[in-house]
């Protein structure tokens, strides 16, 4: 009988060969395609290419999304760096569930609700310049700033440390990249962020701030199975918080400011009515996700979607293309900002969930009510540049606004 690795070996990639140039073009027709031809797709690797997307399944259909996201026996995280871990994201049930547990206290709607007022008043000072000068790089003047600075504030650290972390952030992004320069920018930036983790573990450490608002200072004294939490695993916690705390919302603050920038329409009822801006947020994301996928690594042999997996087979949980599954939403392409319910997966799905979810929309909310009463119209004034990681963000996005 033919062994794991030679059944692998064996197989052939189907349908796509050219996958990342079409989906960093246009992701929505290359998973429409997926959907309906090839719902569970082996992908043949293109590690090297500027988006770095490598072999594995593709999970195309909302459904066997949702299935795989929950089954987490079979389905395990993957683990980027096995030496260290990224809780509570690389860990596994029970272990994951007890290290989301201590975290959770901090991501609750009351404690957010500290953030708001800090958030308007960031979006504001970020706004104001742009809006006397009638206009301006949307991106670097608000989607990059503003969620750098409210995760640097959730951390509890000088708000002034934010174009480091940003700018460090984005370079990690050139992990995949096969050219010498990117990726000496990868390891040094890299190095920077886990350096700094560590450093805000030691300085937690010599003075402990209260457990009741500092994550680190609180895992930092608390117990899993009557064992302390290993120091490793909270620097690992933050070096997640420092990447996906603040570089989705960036994405996705950038995707909403677009995506109302060219619907005048749009525009002129969410400043009717603001009690519409948390709604067209949901269905904009539902529309354009930041994170476009994310991997699972098979724990055992299993069907999905008709097709083998084998122990040990990467899937990605393609949430960008569950998002247009018609199956699970009626109408998907159309834009229905009172969508009920809006059950999209941005945000992930099952134990994972995003935890950063509520503060995610509260920045965004707020930047887009300020903006939205500040102006009586804004619009593109040139053509936005597209991230390589997230491929619906914006590096620039000129705006020009009427007030
Ligand atoms: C619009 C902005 C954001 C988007 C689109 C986003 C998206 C996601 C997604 C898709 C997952 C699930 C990953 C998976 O299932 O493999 C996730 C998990 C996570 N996110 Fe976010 N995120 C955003 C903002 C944030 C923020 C602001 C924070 C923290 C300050 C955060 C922290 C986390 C953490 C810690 C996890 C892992 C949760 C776990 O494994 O239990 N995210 N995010």
């Amino acid at each position: 009988m033919a062994t794991n690795e030679a059944k692998k070996v064996a197989r052939k990639p189907d349908v796509l060969r050219t996958f990342s140039k079409e989906v960093t073009e246009d992701p929505a027709v290359l998973f429409t395609r997926l959907r309906g031809e090839c719902p569970v797709a082996l992908q043949e690797g293109t590690k090297g290419g500027s988006t770095g997307f490598d072999n594995g399944w593709l999970v195309t259909r909302y459904d066997d999304i949702v299935a795989v996201a929950r089954d987490t026996d079979t389905f395990r995280q993957n683990i980027r760096w096995p030496s260290q871990p990224r809780p509570p994201l690389e860990m596994d049930t029970p272990d994951h569930r007890a290290f989301r547990a201590l975290m959770m206290p901090f991501f609750t709607p009351a404690a957010l609700a500290q953030f708001e007022p800090l958030s308007r008043r960031i979006a504001i000072e970020l706004l104001e310049p742009m809006l006397a000068a009638g206009g301006g790089d949307f991106a670097t003047g608000l989607a990059r700033p503003l969620p750098a600075q409210i995760l640097l504030a959730r951390i509890n650290q000088p708000l002034g440390d934010w174009p480091a972390i940003k700018e460090a952030s984005e370079s990690v992004y050139l992990q995949a990249s096969t050219n010498p320069d990117d990726r000496r920018r990868f390891d040094e930036s890299n190095e920077f962020l886990w350096d700094y983790c560590r450093k805000v573990v030691e300085a937690r450490k010599a003075s402990p701030q209260p457990v009741d608002n500092d994550v680190v200072s609180a895992m930092l004294v608390a117990q899993i199975d009557g064992k302390p939490v290993s120091e490793h695993l909270i620097v690992g916690m933050l070096r997640l918080l420092v990447a996906a705390g603040h570089d989705s919302t960036t994405s996705a603050l950038g995707i909403c400011l677009r995506y109302i920038a060219t619907d005048q329409d749009l525009q002129s009822r969410l400043r009717a009515d603001p009690k519409l801006i948390a709604g067209a947020i949901e269905e904009i994301l539902r529309l354009q996700p930041p994170v476009i996928q994310m991997p699972r690594i098979a724990a055992r042999d299993v069907e999905l979607g008709g097709r083998q997996i084998l122990e040990g087979d990467k899937l990605h949980l393609v949430f960008a293309s569950g998002n247009h599954d018609e199956a699970a939403f009626e109408n998907p392409e159309a834009c229905n900002i009172e969508r009920r319910p809006n059950r999209h997966l941005s945000f992930g799905t099952g134990v994972h969930v995003c935890i950063g979810n509520g503060l995610a929309r509260q920045e965004m909310r707020v930047a887009l009510e300020e903006l939205l009463a500040r102006t009586k119209s804004f619009r593109l004034a040139g053509e936005p540049t597209r991230e390589f990681w997230h491929p619906y963000g914006a590096v620039a996005l000129p705006i020009a606004v009427d007030r």
